[in-house]
């Protein structure tokens, strides 16, 4: 496979609203974020990935867009935009953006035009239906609660939306659509970005009629079009966010051939904590063999073909401590097996804003104090349904996406040196305890440990390009896998809980071993005969004595 560079880069995930207000107004803008990059280029990052920056009224904070070529007024210019931009060039960062081409704000101009009458030139950018039997025209829900149909009394009809009312989908069918898409993408592209996260993309080949909503028949066509007329000669990074994909779908996306993506986000290892089919609410215990399954077949099925992603943490994930890892007891040595785990794999890595320095979930008592428009209307739903407030909030707590989204804390000022005014949304208590300055002061800290990990990865060409093979599989307790390039092995050996357990590696006697990084001091060398301690993950390098 020819090598690219975003195959050996590492992108961090800015969630703007959230990392650094720069003018006490409570909102993380573009001037904070640049204020920040040389931390960033501390860590050692190549990419930033930033949600939505684009000109919004926020219902669900900049995933609904109004202006596709401006900049939301809470956030700055397209002068500070472009300073970002210069000023992240300067320290080899790129910059991606977060294309939402799904859907729009109901607040674009191309919607308000689209709702006046049905025969306005902008009706078919959305997707309009007559009611059937005075109702909604068939079942399809949104995925923000209640029917994905919302009745616009103007005209008579109904139009799609799987998300908030206020994010109304865009008619992908229309070619006028995608032209615009197009355009979109090339004024920026013209603007020296570095690619594109491409929001809930498996969605825009949709056929509602036929209740079908991802992985529609023209998807793909769609996508290699888009490729084509903007960034198919351009060798930047893109990525899509396909929830339902399967590695055999992914290795579409992601055809070396260059005709659609880079790579995609795919969640199979994110579901493992639900009740199967019953949604991400429904809280069961993680199915760690079947993360291992999923894992490896991620890993294996995109080997010689396709590329992966690999991430734990987004702004619509919980924390990984809190999720995977044990945030009392063992903090420290979860959070940072955690980290050795996914970055010892291969594809490229994906750090979301926090998670290196080990930030955490959060608990507010009241409703009030989230403002997550998810989570708001699922809690709104299920107090209809008779569920309790408390029931509610585990499930909250467990999985609410204003875990990931409490401000960045960077220091244990008030508010965490994130903002001199009042937060937007209530900082995590523990900022006292776990933030920048304390990471950046303990050589030991979980940020110096993703700090070498990145550093491992730039070293150690195997942990790019090298074979992935599972060890251990059927085991309960540990994580473990090689990989394999040619005199070079790299093995990493995790225990996922907090008892002790024996780790045996046959033929490890001959070979010359040493430890690259571990959550431990005096990790043992004895791979014949290992005892993990709680949490205990180590990765080895090995290669054959000369
Ligand atoms: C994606 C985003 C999420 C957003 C949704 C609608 O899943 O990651 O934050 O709410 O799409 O745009
Ligand atoms: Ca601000």
């Amino acid at each position: 496979m020819e090598k690219k560079w975003w195959q050996s880069s590492i992108v961090y995930q800015i969630y703007p609203r959230s990392f650094m207000d720069s003018n006490g107004d409570g909102i993380g803008d573009l001037q904070g974020i640049i204020s920040k990059l040389d931390y960033l280029k501390e860590l050692g990052i190549d990419v930033i990935w930033l949600s939505p920056v684009f000109k919004s009224p926020n219902d669900d904070n900049g995933y609904d867009i109004s202006d596709y070529t401006d900049i939301m007024d809470e956030f700055g210019t397209m002068k500070d935009m472009e300073e970002l931009l210069s000023e992240s060039g300067k320290r080899g960062i790129k910059i991606l953006m977060d294309l939402v081409a799904n859907h729009t704000s109901d607040e674009h101009p191309w919607f308000i035009e689209s709702r006046k009458s049905k025969d306005n030139p902008y009706r078919d950018y959305y997707i309009w239906r007559d009611p059937v039997d005075d109702s909604v025209p068939n079942d399809l829900g949104s995925n923000f609660s209640g029917s994905a149909w919302e009745y616009d009394e103007l005209t008579g009809q109904y139009y799609l939306h799987f998300f908030s009312k206020k994010q109304p989908d865009l008619n992908w069918e229309n070619e006028k659509v995608r032209k615009e898409i197009w355009d979109v993408m090339n004024f920026w592209i013209d603007k020296g970005i570095g690619g594109f996260r491409m929001d809930v993309l498996e969605m825009i080949g949709k056929i509602p009629d036929e209740m079908i909503t991802v992985n529609g028949p023209k998807l793909h066509d769609y996508i290699r079009e888009m490729n084509r007329h903007t960034f198919g000669n351009k060798d930047l990074l893109t990525v899509g966010e396909c929830w339902s994909a399967t590695p055999e779908i992914a290795r579409q996306y992601s055809n070396p051939d260059g005709s659609e993506l880079s790579m995609i986000f795919q969640f199979e290892h994110c579901l493992l904590d639900e009740v199967p089919g019953k949604g991400k609410w429904e809280l069961a215990p993680l199915d760690f063999i079947g993360l291992k399954k999923v894992m490896n077949k991620w890993q294996t099925e995109l080997m010689n073909e396709g590329w992966n992603s690999l991430f734990w943490c987004n702004h619509d994930m919980p924390r990984i401590i809190s999720r995977f890892g044990n945030e009392k007891e063992y903090y420290m040595e979860s959070g940072k097996m955690l980290a050795t785990l996914l970055h010892g794999l291969k594809g490229t890595p994906y750090i979301y804003q926090g998670e290196e320095i080990g930030m955490t979930n959060v608990k507010f008592e009241s409703i009030e104090d989230y403002n997550d428009i998810e989570i708001r209307n699922m809690y709104n739903e299920r107090i209809a349904n008779g569920y309790s407030h408390e029931e509610i909030m585990e499930s909250i707590y467990a999985k609410g996406r204003d875990n990931a989204r409490t401000p960045m804390q960077w220091d244990d000022s008030e508010n965490g040196g994130f903002t001199a005014g009042r937060p937007w949304l209530k900082i995590n208590p523990n900022y006292k305890r776990i933030n920048v300055v304390n990471n950046l002061a303990d050589s030991n800290s979980i940020f110096y440990h993703y700090k070498k990990l990145i550093e491992i990865r730039r070293e150690y060409t195997a942990i790019v390009y090298g074979d992935f093979k599972m060890i251990y599989e059927e085991d309960d307790n540990i994580f473990a896998y090689e990989r394999n390039l040619n005199e070079e092995k790299i093995i990493v050996v995790c225990n996922f809980y907090e008892k002790d357990v024996i780790f045996k590696y046959p033929g490890a006697s001959d070979k010359s071993l040493n430890i690259l990084i571990s959550n431990y001091k005096d990790s043992s060398l004895d791979l014949s005969n290992l005892t993990l301690r709680p949490y205990e993950g180590i990765m080895y390098r090995m290669v054959n004595k000369e």
